[in-house]
């Protein structure tokens, strides 16, 4: 159900941050997938955040000032659309059930947003991310710029909304925590799903339609990020998606697949052994990871800045390198020449939100790494990939291995939301028994 009061406190919070100006927030536009299909429509996060409406061909103006105002545009109400695409609002519902200020039509944006604009000091738009808005805003500008003998005066400050916006959406409320929790829990079930299902020459694809079965099944809208399926050396390849290969006995199978869930998206990765068992070698590897992600885990407090679980899961790994004979020499030169790179080359984790990769800065104005603070929500998620090379032992080759939970900073640490994903060692091989 629309939290209604949420979305206008929301609105109102950003119309006191501006103080003056206009801010014009353009929801994503349709995509084309091919002549008259449509890639799966998904509204722009900032847009959704700041309305709670869903529909494509929408656009939120907020005037600051004395009479703050939020004012929606829409597409009309259209009986022949909508027997053939659904539902539309129109602006008089979409007014009074998303509790705007006032609606219009789509349809007079040009012509209203002139007016809006004329005589504001500052223009709050995201200016270079879609040329077409840029182009469309630029447009009235100039038009504006044609009636400075009629005294009209077009704004002279452009600044960036989404400064404003994305550090609103930085702090989870305590609905946007509960879907989260929701989206999480969702994602976990499809993981320990795909992993009892999971047995040895099974197709990636195979294992891929489990977890979906459970997303869809339990009301998540869609996969929140193309998912990761990959059998034994696949894994080593980061962002490998054809997930098309036969899983082969002995193999490990990563799994990095999250759902989304009323625009919030969960992230999981987990990593198990296609037979249920793992290896000596595998079992080394998969417990050092597993040891890196709880010490970065562990830092997940309001205590740390935001780096500090990455520098933690990296002294663990690189320690672990160094014992597994991948690195050689002592733990402050391994991490000073970078040598760990060869098998742990990201980063430990990253915001999570309405966009599975957040916004928010990462760093404060001084160019510090920023305070975890309450509220806020991070994945954490280490890894290791071991390419075949002639400085590794071979029983180590194309083991990829990566475990990532989303988390939550409370006042006294942290909430791992996903914790309902078997992890161990102990539970892994528990959970594909048979
Ligand atoms: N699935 C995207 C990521 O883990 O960052
Ligand atoms: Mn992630
Ligand atoms: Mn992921």
């Amino acid at each position: 159900m629309l939290n209604l009061k949420e979305f206008q406190q929301r609105r109102g919070q950003l119309l006191q941050k501006m103080s003056a100006g206009i801010a014009i927030i353009p929801t994503a536009p349709e995509v084309i997938r091919n002549r008259d299909s449509h890639y799966p429509y998904r509204f722009d996060s900032s847009f959704y955040y700041l309305t709670g409406f869903k529909e494509p061909e929408s656009v939120l103006v907020l005037v600051a000032g004395s009479e703050p105002k939020s004012i929606l545009f829409c597409r009309d109400k259209d009986i022949e659309r909508e027997i053939w695409d659904g539902f539309r609002y129109g602006a008089e519902a979409a007014k009074e059930q998303f509790g705007f200020d006032e609606a219009h039509s789509i349809n007079a944006l040009d012509e209203v947003a002139l007016k809006l604009l004329a005589n504001q000091p500052k223009l709050h738009f995201s200016l270079g991310e879609s040329a077409s808005w840029d182009t469309r805003v630029t447009g009235w500008l100039n038009t504006l710029r044609t009636q400075a003998r009629s005294g009209v005066s077009v704004p002279d400050d452009i600044c960036d909304i989404r400064k404003l916006v994305d550090e609103m959406r930085l702090y989870k409320s305590p609905f946007e925590q509960e879907i989260m929790r929701s989206s999480a829990n969702i994602a976990a079930a499809a993981h320990n799903r795909a992993m009892q299902f999971t047995k040895p020459h099974m197709m990636e694809y195979e294992v891929e339609a489990e977890f979906l079965h459970e997303f869809y099944r339990k009301g998540a809208q869609a996969p929140a990020y193309t998912s990761i399926v990959a059998g034994g050396a696949n894994a080593c390849t980061l962002h490998y998606n054809a997930n098309n290969a036969k899983l082969n006995d002995g193999d490990l199978l990563l799994i990095d697949a999250g759902c989304e869930l009323d625009g919030y998206a969960s992230d999981i990765t987990r990593t198990f052994p296609t037979n249920g068992k793992f290896s000596a070698a595998q079992k080394d590897v998969y417990k050092l990871v597993l040891a890196a992600q709880m010490a970065a885990i562990e830092k997940v407090n309001t205590n740390n800045h935001w780096n500090a679980p990455h520098d933690a899961a990296l002294e663990v790994l690189i320690q672990g390198f160094i014992d597994l004979k991948l690195c050689k020499g002592g733990k402050d030169a391994v991490l000073e020449s970078g040598a760990y790179r060869q098998f742990y080359m990201h980063r430990t984790g990253h915001w999570l939100g309405l966009d599975v990769h957040d916004v928010g800065e990462y760093k404060n104005k001084s160019g510090e790494w920023r305070m975890l603070e309450p509220n806020m929500t991070l994945t954490v998620e280490p890894g290791c990939y071991i390419r075949p090379a002639d400085n590794v032992p071979k029983a180590f080759w194309n083991i990829g291995i990566r475990i990532e939970d989303d988390v939550l900073v409370t006042q006294n640490g942290c909430e791992v939301l996903t914790k309902n994903a078997v992890k161990t060692v102990a539970d892994i091989e528990a959970q594909m028994k048979r």
